[in-house]
């Protein structure tokens, strides 16, 4: 069986991610990791805190507090809500680690004895009031590309460009907000991207093969096309891995460097033996996921660091990028106050209803439009009504009519229609269409309400008792329903845990469903009353999201 680790996104450690960062990167991976569990794949699922670089560094100053502190005290945060949103990371780890210095520096020396690193000088930004260089985010203006306001020194978030600070336009230092900037020569390594080019070059061809979204090949390809140059990957810094040379000793490695191999140093840190022969066995497959202001850093700077250290690590297998979800059409942005955080979101409403709810918005093909009304009406119509007032009704149904209830199966007459759905929501899966997927299963719940109002079974009940073709034909409606019920209980685990829990149980089950159940005997207890699923919005807390 081949091996497959599934990322997410390094969130910076600097605060609460907001519901954009989660339905970008760590909550489709969550949800996809769960359904290879499923599926019973050896599958790992990886994420962690992104604890160097700049903003860190900002945020801990202007607490008081020493970079490494801020950035552990934030890491544990992030990681409980995470867990309260029910996500089963193999690991949650984080990058300043001793694990994860030791595979930055060995990839650092293999790319340089492969001879991929080289010494660049270039002019800084250097703020004359703070007396310092201003790197990446320590300066911001306008984007050269698209004109936005908020572009910073390493990247414009609007269009998602990467940018040097000299590219700037109107450059203001971000710590005095003053722009008393001046340009001093300094020094960098870089890696030699345009060395790599035809192999990363080769990978994107091969690789984008494999579900990758258009957006993520596209991307890539254009910025081969534009040809590629070397990337700095030291910055004039204190806070990060210091650079393992004598005449670098006042530089750390860039953020981006050690965030990509941090998801290798993040599975050495969770297994100091078995880290190898996920990164390195020839079969491993790597998904990762990520919002597509990641798509550069993962298609190009992190190939090329793993192609050029030659030490055997797997390439991406498939990028599953995410286009951004929007607010009144902007982008949820966490640095400009947009979107909500995670943490309050669940003191709102409990986690499978934004799991659901997002899920069902899932950027993935385009950016979508995020709402109250649109959250209101998803839990409203969709999981209330369609799913969880269908799962009640059939177990009261039959609950009421317990000497009906016979097999449970799918009766003939819906069986086409009943398996096209179960295989569509699979090769969604198997296709990377996490949306759809979702989809599917509600129009699995679609099937069964359409059951309900057709048929009508309790309109035939008492008749059953005297008459053995309408109670057959019953246990065959009663059989359906359930069974259909069953399935739901079972498919939806990858996305509400919880839900799925309450409807197994129903049907005596209480390990983790997986897809083989689904074709295995089932039987239903039919001595516990049915709890609702799910309950519609109530005004105070549409209220409480307005605030
Ligand atoms: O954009 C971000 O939030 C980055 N911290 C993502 C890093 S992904 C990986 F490279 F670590
Ligand atoms: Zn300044």
């Amino acid at each position: 069986m081949s091996k497959i680790i599934v990322t997410a996104a390094l969130p910076y450690s600097y605060s609460i991610p907001h519901l954009g960062n989660f339905v970008g990167s760590v909550l489709p991976a969550d949800v996809y990791h769960k359904y290879l569990v499923m599926g019973g794949e050896d599958a790992i699922f990886i994420c962690g805190s992104d604890q160097h670089g700049t903003p860190i560094e900002i945020r801990a100053m202007e607490r008081h507090q020493k970079p490494e502190d801020f950035a552990n005290e934030m890491h544990l945060k992030i990681k409980s809500v995470f867990e309260r949103y029910d996500c089963t990371f193999t690991y949650y780890g984080k990058t300043h680690t001793d694990q994860n210095k030791e595979v930055v520096y060995e990839i650092f020396d293999a790319l340089q004895k492969n001879g991929y690193i080289v010494e660049t000088h270039s002019t800084q930004a250097y703020c004359n009031i703070d007396k310092r260089f201003l790197i990446d985010r320590f300066i911001e203006g306008t984007c050269p590309f698209c004109k936005s306001d908020h572009a910073r020194g390493d990247q414009c978030d609007n269009c998602g460009r990467l940018l040097t600070p000299s590219e700037i336009i109107n450059p203001k230092c971000k710590i005095c907000s003053k722009s008393d900037i001046s340009f001093k020569g300094t020094k960098n390594l870089a890696i030699k991207l345009d060395s790599l080019e035809p192999k990363i070059s080769e990978f994107i061809e091969l690789n984008s093969r494999n579900n990758w979204p258009k957006a993520a090949k596209n991307k890539s390809q254009s910025y081969i096309k534009e040809g590629l140059k070397p990337r700095d990957i030291t910055r004039n810094m204190d806070w990060g891995f210091k650079v393992p040379l004598e005449k670098f000793h006042d530089s750390v490695f860039y953020v981006w460097f050690d965030a990509v191999i941090g998801y290798i140093g993040i599975t050495k840190e969770w297994d100091g033996r078995k880290w190898k022969s996920y990164w390195t066995h020839k079969d491993t497959k790597l998904v990762q996921f990520m919002g597509k202001d990641n798509i550069e850093f993962h298609t190009l700077m992190w190939p090329g660091i793993l192609i050029g250290a030659n030490l055997g690590f797997v390439l991406p297998t498939t990028i599953k990028s995410a286009e951004y979800l929007t607010s009144n059409s902007e982008k949820f942005s966490k640095s400009r106050g947009i979107g909500l955080d995670l943490e309050k979101c669940l003191g709102i409403l409990p986690s499978d209803y934004w799991r659901f709810a997002l899920m069902y918005v899932y950027p993935e093909t385009s950016d979508s439009e995020f709402s109250i009304d649109l959250l209101r009406e998803i839990v409203n119509n969709i999981m209330n009504d369609k799913v969880g007032n269908l799962i009640q009704r059939v177990l009261k149904l039959s609950i009421a009519n317990k000497g009906l209830v016979k097999k449970i199966r799918i009766q003939n007459e819906y069986r086409e229609a009943h398996d096209k759905i179960v295989a569509k929501y699979k090769d969604d899966f198997s296709n990377f269409r996490l949306r759809e997927a979702l989809h599917s299963l509600v129009e699995l719940a679609t099937l069964g309400n359409t059951i309900i109002s057709e048929r009508k079974p309790w309109e035939s009940t008492k008749k059953a008792s005297s008459d053995g073709e309408v109670a057959n034909e019953l246990s065959d409606i009663f059989g359906t329903l359930l069974a259909i019920s069953y399935e739901i209980g079972i498919m939806i685990w990858p996305f509400c845990p919880n839900a799925s829990e309450n409807i197994l149980k129903h049907f005596n089950v209480s390990d983790t469903p997986s897809l083989k159940m689904l074709s295995m005997e089932v039987s239903v207890n039919l001595e516990d009353e049915p709890k609702q699923l799910f309950t519609k919005m109530t005004d105070s807390q549409i209220a409480g999201l307005q605030k």
